[in-house]
């Protein structure tokens, strides 16, 4: 699907987005923590790493696959990874402190953006925290609106069609007040393209 290796050109683009989520997350040590969608398990990594117990699901097996290979790599025992499918997660009710989704929910259906929110919802415990991290909309300038329709386009038909209904639908947060989650806080991320909205359950 992607044009590209995600390790080698996504990541590294993402790699201070991923610390400042972990910042303005909140994670405290021990925290329970899923990441959906987590690709090749970049964000899991940098939960583990300021100690939370941290589980990432994706249904692509490849992305899995070497995100396993990573945490063998870097011997991180507290993260883990699934193969799974965000709108029907293998997971108890409540079982988490916190969910998060970063580039996630632009690439899928509209549907299928509130089926993956509503488990989001079901997993994490009372009074926990959702986090949820795509773009801006609208893009914020011009030159990233080129950057990001022509990656988005390039990653296939369906999902140029999905990130288009995503601009569409406005973004973050009238998917989320369609979701009844009520923000308690946001960071632009002034220099970035993405910005990212916690939520209580
Ligand atoms: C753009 S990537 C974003 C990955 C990562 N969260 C990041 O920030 O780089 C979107 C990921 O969502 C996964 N995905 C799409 N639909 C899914 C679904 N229904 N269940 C689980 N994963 C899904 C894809 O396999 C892909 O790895």
């Amino acid at each position: 699907m992607w044009p590209f290796n995600y390790s080698n050109v996504i990541d590294p683009l993402l790699k201070n987005i991923r610390v400042r989520i972990v910042k303005f997350a909140g994670i405290k040590t021990g925290d329970k923590v899923l990441d959906v969608c987590c690709a090749t398990g970049d964000q899991v990594f940098h939960y583990a790493r300021a100690g939370a117990i941290a589980t990432g699901i994706d249904s692509n097996p490849r992305m899995i696959e070497i995100a396993l290979k990573s945490q063998k790599r870097y011997g991180l025992s507290s993260a883990s990874f699934q193969i799974a499918d965000a709108t029907n997660l293998p997971f108890e009710d409540s079982m988490f402190d916190m969910a998060s989704i970063s580039l996630g929910l632009h690439e899928v259906e509209r549907e299928v953006r509130d089926k993956v929110i509503s488990e989001m919802k079901r997993v994490v415990k009372k009074d926990g925290s959702l986090i949820f991290a795509d773009f801006k909309v609208p893009l914020p300038s011009r030159r990233s609106s080129f950057l990001i329709r022509t990656v988005e386009y390039l990653a296939g038909n369906k999902h140029y069609e999905n990130f288009r209904s995503y601009l569409q639908e406005g973004g973050l947060p009238s998917l989320l007040q369609r979701n009844k989650l009520k923000e308690e806080k946001i960071d632009n991320f002034r220099d970035s393209f993405l910005m990212v909205i916690k939520t209580k359950k």
